[in-house]
């Protein structure tokens, strides 16, 4: 069976997408994820961004093991030697190389006539060549060049050592007939095009990533780039899980061609990824929202009785989602609760399991049914938090009281713990949570920031439920998350405030270092 690879790159073009901004931790948790669901490769960046950047592709190149390890790179000299020592120790290291080839990109983006454009692709993956074997060449905004060219800047890349050649939809302008045609006309046109494999990189700003995408595979690509819930540049990237999906639910329509995804890692790694960037998923969002497999109305339910196959098209277990049943209690000793763990899926440290227990049984006390929503959510706000932890060293809440009611202002005290060293204030606010900030604020006295987002999400069904808050403050042009779990939402609102805080100071401090 023919196989499509699957290129992710959430940790490139999906963290360009404004708030999506990730650490060094979190960028390697992802890598984590995307070695277990086997993408073929990863782009793990853009190596001459920043020395962030750079550091973040070399530690995941030297990290990752089962995939290959892209870096990106403008043709030119000194993007191409940041991008080759970036990804220098990877087991599979592979340079991308792109310029833009449409009149508008190369008259007004890079000041350049199609013929310098030619000669500048054709030297510039002659260049990364001399190190590397595997070179992925880019036409950035392909689907608005003119064929004719393109093809003639496919042919010269190709002739200069490019083995993958990618196509994108830079702005998401295309349509599916228009991407098939461009991909079999390129196919058919550019000489030595045999000895390459063909990709697309569809954006979604009409929303026909995912059908542009497929609309390529029956063009004859063979490499799908995509990022983790559509992460990406305006309206985002092809999905992942829908791309792959697709071609795993309809392989009569795509010619059979499958991928070496685990698809039963997908509803993990879109977890993983949402946690991490702070957001949740849309709750009709494909694949792995929240209503993907639920049948409300009365005629579907009854048709999903008598017969699965009457309303779904492919099985929630199939993307690795586990019913939501009422599992562990107060009673449940660490064994039931480690081995419930792995019938989940996940695989944690002896450590990890014994944290996540203490967190179980801290909620247990405070709800009586534990779903394995609720434990999916300590799971992966422990990882989130240890992520964060090991990274700052910063504040911890010690404890706090707040008082409100509808007839006075509300008021918090609250008391901290940093380096074993207890901080305590109290502030007034517009309501329990702003004065809960407000007293953080006194104690901590944060740089100038502008505050995004504050959202609380209900993680089950019920008054008791677990509320999980996001929050999201920007400063130094950074996005800095923080997430708070609790029954509390105050407690839960103050975690994740502190956890941002602290993220923005260590990234403040290892700044400072730097300089
Ligand atoms: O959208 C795009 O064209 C890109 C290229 C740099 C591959 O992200
Ligand atoms: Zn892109």
């Amino acid at each position: 069976m023919e196989q499509v690879k699957i290129f992710d790159t959430t940790l490139r073009d999906g963290e360009q997408s404004p708030g999506c901004s990730m650490n060094l931790k979190e960028k390697i948790e992802i890598a984590r994820c995307l070695e277990k669901l086997k993408v073929d490769v990863i782009e793990a960046g853009f190596a001459i961004v920043s020395p962030g950047d750079f550091e973040s592709v070399k530690t995941i190149s030297e990290t990752v093991k089962d995939c290959t390890v892209a870096s990106l790179a403008r043709a030119t000299v000194k993007d191409i030697d940041a991008a080759w020592e970036a990804v220098k120790g990877a087991v599979d290291p592979r340079i991308h190389v792109f310029i833009a080839t449409s009149p508008l990109h190369m008259e007004y983006k890079l000041r350049m006539k199609p013929e310098e454009v030619l000669e500048q692709a054709g030297k510039m993956v002659a260049y990364a060549k001399k190190f590397c074997s595997n070179i992925e060449f880019s036409a950035e905004d392909a689907s608005r060049s003119d064929l004719d060219f393109l093809s003639r800047v496919v042919e010269i890349a190709i002739a200069n050592g490019a083995n993958t050649i990618n196509l994108p939809d830079t702005v998401g302008y295309t349509t599916p007939d228009e991407m098939r045609h461009l991909i079999s006309y390129v196919r058919e046109h550019a000489a030595g095009s045999e000895k390459a494999i063909f990709s697309v990189h569809c954006h979604n700003d009409l929303g026909m990533a995912t059908a542009n995408s497929l609309a390529g595979v029956l063009g004859g690509a063979r490499q799908i780039e995509c990022t983790i819930n559509g992460l990406g540049e305006r309206a985002g990237n092809t999905a992942l899980e829908e791309v792959v999906m697709a071609l795993h639910t309809r392989p009569d329509t795509y010619g059979g061609v499958t991928t070496g995804i685990d698809t039963t890692q997908i509803y993990r790694a879109s977890k993983t990824v949402y946690n991490i960037i702070g957001q949740t998923a849309p709750l009709n969002k494909a694949i792995i929202g929240k209503n993907a497999f639920a049948h409300e109305a009365g005629i579907h339910q009854h048709g999903v009785l008598a017969n699965k196959k009457t309303y779904e098209i492919m099985t929630p277990e199939a993307v690795g989602i586990v019913a939501n049943s009422l599992v562990l209690g107060k009673h449940s000793g660490r064994h039931a609760f480690s081995q419930h763990i792995e019938e989940l899926g996940y695989t944690l440290t002896k450590e990890e399991i014994d944290r996540c227990f203490e967190e179980f049984k801290d909620v247990c006390d405070k709800k009586k049914n534990i779903t394995d929503a609720d434990l999916e959510a300590i799971i992966t706000h422990h990882a989130a938090h240890l992520i964060q932890e090991a990274d700052e060293n910063g504040y911890s809440l010690d404890w706090f009281q707040t008082s409100t009611s509808n007839f006075t202002t509300a008021t918090c005290t609250i008391s901290l713990i940093k380096n074993e060293e207890k901080f305590q204030a109290v502030a007034l606010g517009d309501g329990p949570i702003d004065a809960a900030f407000n007293a953080i604020d006194t104690i901590i006295q944060p740089s100038e920031h502008t505050f995004d987002i504050f959202s609380i999400n209900s993680i089950s069904e019920g008054k008791d439920t677990l509320g999980d808050v996001t929050v999201k403050i920007s400063s130094h042009n950074k996005t800095f998350t923080g997430r708070g779990l609790s029954t509390d939402i105050i407690e839960a609102s103050v975690n994740a405030y502190l956890t941002a805080m602290n993220k923005l100071a260590a990234f403040e401090a290892k700044n400072q270092e730097a300089e």
